[in-house]
C-alpha cells in the first residue's frame, strides 16, 4: 500500500531566515496563501522569541490560514515554548517544534553541556510544551554528525517524552544519501517504539545532496519532508520541496508514496517565493526553472514532436505551466521550424520551407536563439543579406 509523505514546509522560518531584506508581515501572508493553495501539510512559519516582527507575522498567520497546520519554532527553554504557544494559539491546528542538538561538536562548543545535559532538556522542553498542545516535533539538530547511539537513545527518550513527530535533520548538509538512508533505517530497526512517532527529515544543501538525500530517506521509512520553495535557505538552502514533490510523483514507481500536494500550484508558488524574496530562479533549475521544459537541439525536438515522452518525463502543464517549449537555435531541425510556423498560424502551403530553413539557419549562426517574430520575418522577405 501506498504511504503519505507529509510535506512541511519551512520557507517562512528556514528559507526567510536567509534573506537579506527580512519579508513583511503582508508578503509573509501572500507566502501562507500560496503554500495553502499548494497543498502542503504544515507551514513552519516562524520563530516567535526571535523578534518582534516574527512574532506578530506568526500570529498574523496562525489567524488566517485554515487548511494547514501552522508551526512555530522554538528552542527547549521555557520562554521560547510560552512565546511560540502564545503566538500560534489562535490557529484552527498548530504545531509547536522544538530543538536542540544532538552532535557532540554542537554540544561541546556551541552549548557546552554533555550528553546527559541534552537529554534532561529534551525530556523537560517535551513535557513542558504538551501542556499546550499535543502536537510537538522535537528536531535532532545536526543529527547527520551525530553517532548512531546517541541519537537512538535521544529520539527514543523523546518519543516517551511524548513527542509526536522526530525530525532529523542534516544541519550542516554533511551526509550522502546511502549513508542518510542507513540513518532512518537504523532508527526504524533499533528504537523499539519508533512506531509511536512520524519519522520527519530535513536536509540542507551544501554538498548538493539535500533532495538525493530526503529521497534516500523516504526510501528507508521516513513519513515527513521538510524543504523549502526553490530551495532557498541557510547557505547552499534547504532541500528544494518542489523537486522532492515530483519525485515522488514521477517515481511513484520506486518509492511507493504520495502527497497530498495540487502539483498545478507548483509553478504558481515557486513564482511567487521567488518574486517576494527577490530570489531569481536559475534557468536550469529543475522542475521551475525556465530551461526545464524547453528543447533546443534538433534530435530532441523532433523527438518531442513525434512523442512528447521521448524526452520528458513529466509534463509541463503538470506543475501548472502551459506548453513545452521549442527553442529556435542552429540546432533546431526543420520540425521545430514547421512547428513555430504553424503556432503562428501558418499553414505549409504559406511558405517555402527549404527557402525559410536556409535563411532560418543563417540567421541563427548570427544570433543564436530565434524567435517567433524573427522566422515570420523571415518566411516572407524576398531576399536575406548575409
Ligand atoms: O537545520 C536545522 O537543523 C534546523 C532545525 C531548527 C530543525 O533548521
Ligand atoms: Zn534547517
Amino acid at each position: 500500500m501506498k504511504q503519505q509523505v507529509i510535506i512541511f514546509d519551512t520557507t517562512l522560518r528556514d528559507g526567510e531566515q536567509s534573506l537579506q531584506t527580512s519579508l513583511q508581515v503582508n508578503e509573509k501572508l501572500q507566502i501562507a496563501f500560496a503554500l495553502e493553495k499548494l497543498g502542503v501539510d504544515i507551514i513552519e512559519v516562524g520563530f516567535p522569541i526571535s523578534s518582534p516582527g516574527d512574532f506578530k507575522s506568526v500570529r498574523t498567520i496562525a489567524q488566517q490560514i485554515k487548511n494547514c497546520i501552522v508551526c512555530g519554532l522554538a528552542r527547549c527553554i521555557d520562554k521560547d515554548i510560552d512565546i511560540a504557544a502564545e503566538a500560534l494559539k489562535i490557529a484552527q491546528n498548530f504545531r509547536i517544534h522544538i530543538f536542540l542538538p544532538t552532535s557532540n561538536i554542537h554540544i561541546r562548543s556551541k552549548l557546552k553541556k554533555n550528553f546527559n545535559q541534552i537529554i534532561e532538556m529534551t525530556v523537560h522542553a517535551i513535557q513542558y510544551a504538551r501542556k499546550y498542545t499535543d502536537d510537538i516535533e522535537f528536531s535532532c539538530e545536526d543529527a547527520g554528525r551525530t553517532s548512531i547511539d546517541n541519537l537512538c537513545r535521544i529520539v527514543e527518550i523523546a518519543i516517551q517524552a511524548g513527542a509526536k513527530t522526530i525530525n532529523i535533520p542534516d544541519t550542516v548538509g554533511y551526509s550522502t544519501p546511502y549513508q542518510f538512508g542507513e540513518i532512518i533505517t537504523a532508527l526504524y530497526t533499533k528504537i523499539p517504539i519508533i512506531d509511536k512517532a512520524i519519522i520527519s527529515v530535513h536536509c540542507h544543501n551544501d554538498l548538493g545532496m539535500a533532495v538525493g538525500n530526503s529521497i534516500a530517506a523516504i526510501q528507508a521509512g521516513a513519513r515527513q519532508v521538510e524543504g523549502t520553495i526553490n530551495g532557498i535557505g541557510e547557505r547552499a538552502g534547504n532541500a528544494a520541496l518542489e523537486e522532492i514533490i515530483m519525485a515522488i510523483k514521477i517515481r511513484e514507481d520506486l518509492l511507493n508514496s504520495y502527497t497530498n500536494i495540487h502539483h498545478k500550484e507548483i509553478y504558481n508558488t515557486s513564482k511567487t517565493v521567488s518574486q517576494l524574496c527577490n530570489i531569481p530562479i536559475p534557468s536550469n533549475k529543475a522542475i521551475v526553472g525556465s530551461n526545464a521544459f524547453s528543447h533546443s537541439s534538433g534530435i530532441h525536438q523532433d523527438g518531442i514532436l513525434k512523442n512528447r515522452k521521448n524526452y520528458e518525463i513529466m509534463t509541463p502543464e503538470s506543475i501548472g505551466l502551459k506548453k513545452i517549449q521549442l527553442n529556435l537555435t542552429p540546432r533546431s531541425g526543420r520540425a521545430a521550424v514547421k512547428y513555430h510556423m504553424k503556432k503562428m498560424g501558418y499553414q505549409d502551403k504559406d511558405y517555402n520551407m527549404d527557402k525559410l530553413y536556409n535563411i532560418f539557419l543563417q540567421l541563427a549562426d548570427k544570433k543564436g536563439r530565434v524567435f517567433d517574430y524573427d522566422l515570420e520575418a523571415l518566411a516572407f522577405i524576398d531576399n536575406f543579406n548575409e
